[in-house]
């Protein structure tokens, strides 16, 4: 599947191509009746208390700053999760830092949290209409040089909270040097436990990297089913390199879409099996169809994010994922998503 603007955002290098998405998507929350949800009532769903039209969320890092939330929802995503917001706006890494690997439908990124800080975020969050039912994650994170790492998440949670429908504390960029380093023991205990105690009654999301060794996915798990932690996002991009073909696969930096896949399904298993089923799982990596959507689903987790294949798929990727996946929830005989859910973990 491909689409109209595709031949053109192509030869226009990707930060150029991502730039006019925005302004694109922009537009079009701008158009009347332009910002509403997908319902299908078969596949809405409550997750940590919070009622979704649908399962199919946008990932973070498009809409870094929130500048075209009514815009995505026009797609048909159940929410969109805008950031990483860090408490001081920051530039990123130098240019090029983010590469199309077309043979592959993958990206490779390095843009380090360039964005215009936490205040600028929450600023176009209260001008968005949300005329739909969505429901909208703000994802926050450290800025590269902070001295308190925790204080910077704190005051992320402490701003974003009261205006989001759920927080995530993501962890786990490659590309800001040592921020992985807060997924393991007491680093993530101090984290969680400061989070936990700003966020007031808004659910809180911890979003983990697909790299995470067995040990590591244990220590996770028990932290945050300790700390009161809403759900797991499994996962980030990933800095392994699986079997690539396209020019640009020994840049540094995260590795997302379909090449993604297999890693991210094979986490997803194993942080289920960590949890138990204590905790709702969101899914993110190489999810590019229902298809896809569904076995995440089955595999264990209640929602699904995708970022990666918009890219290669185009704007109408949201609606086809979600008519295609309604169709295999009736065709297997599932009067409600929430059925399907770990049917087959
Ligand atoms: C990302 N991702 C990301 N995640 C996050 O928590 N904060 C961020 O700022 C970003 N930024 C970002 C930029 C770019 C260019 C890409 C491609 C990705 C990760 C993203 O949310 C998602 O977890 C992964 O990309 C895996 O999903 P897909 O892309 O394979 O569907």
């Amino acid at each position: 599947m491909t689409y109209a603007a595709r031949p053109l955002l192509f030869t226009l290098d990707p930060e150029t191509a991502h730039t006019m998405t925005i302004g694109a998507l922009k537009l079009r929350g701008k158009l009347p009746g332009g910002a509403k949800a997908d319902v299908r009532p078969r596949l809405a769903t409550i997750v940590a208390g919070l009622s979704f039209p649908n399962p199919v969320g946008l990932a973070a890092g498009l809409d870094k700053n929130g500048e075209a939330i009514d815009g995505l929802f026009a797609l048909g995503f159940g929410s969109v999760e805008i950031g990483t917001l860090t408490p001081l706006p920051q530039a990123g890494n130098p240019r090029p830092r983010l590469f199309r690997l077309v043979a592959d439908r993958a990206v490779i990124n390095r843009m380090g949290f360039n964005n215009h800080g936490l205040a600028a975020g929450i600023a176009n969050v209260q001008r968005a209409i949300r005329r739909g039912a969505g429901l909208l994650g703000i994802n926050v994170g450290a800025n590269k040089d902070a001295t308190d790492r925790v204080a910077d998440y704190v005051a992320g949670v402490t701003a974003a909270a009261p205006l989001a429908d759920y927080v995530t504390i993501n962890i786990s960029s490659p590309n800001t040097p040592g921020l992985r380093d807060l997924q393991h023991g007491a680093a993530l205990a101090e984290l969680l436990a400061a989070c936990a105690a700003v966020k007031g009654r808004t659910p809180l999301f911890l979003k983990i990297a697909p790299d995470l060794d067995p040990a590591g996915i244990d220590g996770v798990a028990r932290a945050a089913i300790d700390h009161g932690v809403d759900a797991i996002i499994i996962g980030n991009t990933t800095i392994t390199r699986p079997p690539l073909s396209a020019a640009d696969k020994r840049e540094t930096g995260g590795l997302s879409g379909a090449p993604l896949a297999a890693l991210a399904r094979q986490r997803l298993a194993d942080v289920r099996n960590a949890t138990g089923g204590a905790l709702p799982l969101v899914a993110a990596g190489g999810i590019d169809s229902g298809a896809e959507a569904y076995a995440r689903l089955r595999a264990g987790a209640s929602l699904v994010q995708l970022y990666s294949a918009l890219v290669y798929a185009g704007p109408g990727l949201p609606a086809r994922i979600l008519r295609d996946l309604d169709a295999l929830l009736a065709r297997d005989g599932f009067a409600t998503m929430a059925e399907a859910i770990g049917t087959a973990a």
